[in-house]
């Protein structure tokens, strides 16, 4: 999408689609400003009749703080702030280095594999089951959900989205009450786990409590999922494995690089709550916004030479986690699974030879579905 959203930046940064029926916004100055001002940009779409084209971000309707305002949004999301900061996130490096590496440990040496299968997905939901406190033998099950849930996309014919559609609302139903009973189970609990904090709380129904250990499950899959293999991608067409692997490249600005290269989240989706002015246009209150953050991180007026990947760009204002109130929740934890994926990675496989020829990225969550590469240990 990145020569199209140039194109718009400089055609027409703020513009209506008619066809769809909303607005695209593709300014850094602009995104950055409907991020940062919930009050004129909403983020419960669903109070206004919008024809959403794709749910693959929010499929669970029920309520959840990423589609809350406030003052609702702050009841759903305050509780568990503190367990998303960055010290409380660094207490789990050393489970959460287990966890890669076991899955690394099943990947034989010199194998051609599909480093999503086998790694880049498991990996981050395998995380979200811990903070959960998913029983370990449901790790299993959690699993083939999530890969369900992700892999639902509503493209196709009429009857493959029927379809479709059929079996993520099966999907959606088998993990909504598998959350509820654990809620129940666990609303006199002692455990620190996230399902037994929420279980806890007396501000939140128990829908409401479902929803959030939904919305864990699905916000923080395949962005993560993508920002490892993304990664990935970069390291192979930038030639960086090595400069990573000794340190020459710092790992932690080469995460950020990525982000603002090849932000896994390229929109996210308001709705105006009065008439406002952007970008010189005029829109209406109640009108959907797309701001595409996507852009954002590549506009000129903000970043020198934006489409260069550049290792250790210094500054890195990108906005890939989102901004104000709705800033990513997970966005330390994030930054931590993909450090600790990488140097595992990189440290185990002395050979990482990614298949590029074909790929084709999906562009709303931004990423490949599979990630064929070859991989060798050193002697
Ligand atoms: C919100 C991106 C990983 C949980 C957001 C938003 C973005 C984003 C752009 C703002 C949405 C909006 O303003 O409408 C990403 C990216 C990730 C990532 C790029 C990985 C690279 C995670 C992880 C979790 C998570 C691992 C899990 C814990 C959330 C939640 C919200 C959110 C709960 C809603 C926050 C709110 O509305 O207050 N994320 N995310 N994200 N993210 Fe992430």
């Amino acid at each position: 999408p990145f020569d199209w959203y140039a194109e718009m930046r400089r055609e027409h940064p703020v513009r209506y689609d008619d066809q769809r029926g909303r607005w695209d916004v593709f300014k850094y100055e602009d995104v950055k400003q409907i991020v940062s001002d919930h009050e004129t940009y909403a983020s419960d779409v669903a109070s206004t009749d919008i024809r959403l084209v794709d749910r693959d971000f929010d499929t669970d309707r029920a309520p959840s703080m990423i589609r809350a305002d406030p003052p609702a949004h702050g009841r759903l999301r305050n509780f568990v702030n503190s367990r998303f900061q960055p010290g409380s996130i660094a207490e789990h490096r050393a489970r959460f280095e287990q966890i890669a590496d076991d899955l690394l440990d099943d990947i034989d040496s010199g194998a051609n594999v599909d480093i999503i299968d086998k790694f880049s997905h498991p990996y981050p939901v395998t995380i979200i089951a811990d903070l959960l406190g998913l029983p370990r033998d449901d790790y299993d099950q959690f699993l083939t959900w999530s890969k369900a849930a992700t892999e639902l996309s509503l493209t196709g014919d009429e009857k493959a989205i029927e379809s479709n559609k059929r079996r993520r609302a099966r999907v959606q139903r088998e993990m909504r009450e598998y959350f509820s009973n654990l809620i129940s189970e666990r609303a006199t609990g002692s455990g620190d786990d996230l399902i037994t904090l929420a279980a806890m709380n007396d501000e939140l129904t128990h829908e409401e409590k479902i929803s959030f250990c939904l919305t864990l499950l699905i916000a923080g899959n395949v962005t993560t999922v993508n920002l490892i293999t993304n990664a990935l991608w970069c390291f192979e067409e930038n030639d960086l494995f090595d400069a990573v692997r000794t340190g020459a490249v710092s790992r932690t600005k080469v995460i950020e690089e990525v982000l603002r290269y090849r932000s896994p989240a390229q929109t996210v989706r308001r709705v105006t709550t009065k008439p406002v002015e952007l970008g010189g246009r005029r829109i209406d209150a109640g009108e959907l916004v797309l701001a595409r953050i996507g852009s954002a991180n590549r506009d000129p007026a903000r970043f020198d030479s934006p489409e260069e990947f550049r290792p250790e760009r210094s500054p890195n204002p990108h906005i890939a986690f989102g901004g104000g109130i709705h800033f990513c929740l997970g966005a330390q934890l994030a930054r931590l699974e993909a450090d600790i994926a990488l140097e595992k990675l990189l440290d185990r496989f002395e050979v990482i030879n990614p298949d590029l020829s074909d790929l084709s990225p999906q562009t709303f969550l931004y990423g490949v579905k599979s990630f064929p590469c070859r991989l060798e240990t050193g002697n």
